[in-house]
């Protein structure tokens, strides 16, 4: 075997990531600068931080992908993994069977549901977990009489997985480019972003209104007796953590209960603290039918997801089965018994902590961080909410024009040259560190952030 794992791979790499240059492809991702550059590789984390290969510590400030919770490396959730392990190993969820991890953890989810939404369908990721809700959606209204609601509504900017159909949700031109995407039957509506999509002089209520009449027309066009669902996650993550206008989800809502649409939130990130409620749903007065949720679900330490029904959706269901037989749905891996005890054990730390308590304890500061870099030159919308929030880059404040692909990429070398990873979408720079994050904590991350943009801007200047 030749020892040349990739012979285009810069000769700098070490062993490792030249292995992983040469045979691991990596999502959203160049493939062939991957293959010339290689990886970075992580090699371990404590609390917030995470070190690479060559010794360089990092404060993760986007928490991965927008998912760990409880930061990196956890010993108490490793010994439960283990435990489970050893005693079973696996166990699957078809037709009735179950482990006790399942169940416990099913019923602990429940109680950490909004109202009315106790039934909890375990899934593996956050793609599987919307097209899963799709696919409620439809059995539901196929059982209600009405197989012709099958349309979805999604907002223009949305991410909602990458799986053939939540690839169709998600509303961004490059994940349909080159799939042939989207499928007939997804609908985009406006996205809720004040800053870069309100006309002049028009305020929060009224954008908030103007999307809403927009939502209508769409609905009145397509015919309402067509659309399904709309979909929508409280605060846009890959969107560009995009905090919603005020009066927004009201207004919207008043629209859907007008016209009988089911509400899907996709709290995929939002659960779980992340805008300083356990369920950004919670924080904007929404009142889904369903929820996604996963990555905080398990602070990302094993892969899980889970969809929780209410109520009305749950009934067409069972009169679904009542005529089918079974719910003729369902993953191989849905419900394993070791992800569900170390997300069980999540959410029991969630308790122990007052992970609501705590995430509330440190927005201000959070907020506080934000507000401080708005007054930079290059600085156009600076917002957040919770633990989730962005700045948006630009290179002329009075225009908005929007900083280019290479002043962002000296911004992300910037940040991670003063050991802070950020998560850049577009022009914007998006923080959403663990919900763990310390007061102090937050202090450092904002100082790390504003240094680095200081030296990409003056050296701009
Ligand atoms: C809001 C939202 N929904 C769905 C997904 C897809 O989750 P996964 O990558 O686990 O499939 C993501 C991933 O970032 C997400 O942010």
């Amino acid at each position: 075997m030749s020892l040349i794992l990739n012979p285009t791979a810069s000769p700098a790499l070490s062993p490792i990531a030249a292995m992983d240059a040469a045979h691991s492809v990596h999502p959203h991702t160049n493939l062939r600068r991957h293959l010339e550059q290689g990886p970075s590789i992580i090699t371990r984390g404590d609390g917030i931080y995470v070190e690479d290969e060559a010794g360089q510590r990092y404060l993760e400030g986007a928490a991965g992908l927008w998912c760990a919770s409880l930061g990196f490396g956890n010993a108490r959730l490793g010994a439960v993994a283990a435990k489970v392990m050893t005693e079973i190993g696996y166990y699957h969820n078809f037709r009735s069977a179950s482990t006790p991890a399942a169940a416990e953890l099913s019923a602990k989810l429940a109680s950490f549901a909004p109202p009315g939404m106790d039934k909890v369908l375990l899934q593996c990721s956050g793609s599987e977990a919307n097209d899963t809700a799709l696919k409620l959606v439809w059995y539901h209204w196929a059982g209600q009489g009405q197989p012709q609601r099958r349309k979805i509504i999604s907002r223009l900017g949305a991410y909602h997985g990458t799986g053939a159909v939540t690839a169709c949700l998600t509303a961004k031109a490059n994940f349909h480019t080159g799939f042939g995407l989207p499928f007939d039957g997804f609908l985009y509506t406006g996205m809720p972003y004040h800053y870069r999509h309100a006309h002049p002089g028009e305020d929060e209520q009224a954008f908030s209104s103007r999307l809403a009449a927009e939502l209508e027309a769409m609905i009145e066009r397509e015919g309402p007796e067509t659309i399904a669902a709309f979909w929508a996650e409280p605060v846009m993550g890959s969107g560009g953590a995009v905090v919603p206008p005020a009066g927004y989800f009201d207004k919207i809502q008043a629209v859907l209960r007008k016209y009988d649409i089911l509400l899907v939130a996709d709290e995929v990130i939002c659960g779980f603290g992340r805008t300083g409620e356990m369920w950004g749903s919670e924080t904007y007065g929404m009142t889904p039918d369903l929820i996604c949720s996963a990555k905080s679900l398990s602070a990302a330490m094993v892969p899980i997801s889970a969809v929780l029904i209410g109520e009305r959706v749950f009934n067409g269901m069972m009169a679904q089965t009542d005529r089918l037989g079974s719910f003729a749905h369902g993953y191989t891996y849905g419900g394993h018994p070791m992800a569900c005890a170390v997300a069980h054990e999540v959410l029991t730390i969630y308790e122990e902590m007052d992970l609501i308590g705590h995430v509330k304890s440190v927005e201000p500061l959070f907020l506080a961080g934000l507000a401080g870099l708005s007054d930079r030159e290059y600085v156009g919308d600076a917002s957040g909410v919770g633990l989730i929030g962005a700045v948006e880059i630009v290179t002329d404040r009075a225009t908005k024009a929007m900083a280019d692909a290479a002043l962002m990429a000296r911004i992300d070398a910037a940040t991670r040259a003063r050991g802070l990873i950020v998560r850049l979408v577009g022009n914007r720079v998006a923080l959403s560190p663990p919900q763990i994050i310390s007061a102090a904590e937050v202090q450092e991350m904002f100082e790390r952030l504003g240094l680095a943009l200081d030296e990409v801007f003056g050296a701009v200047r």
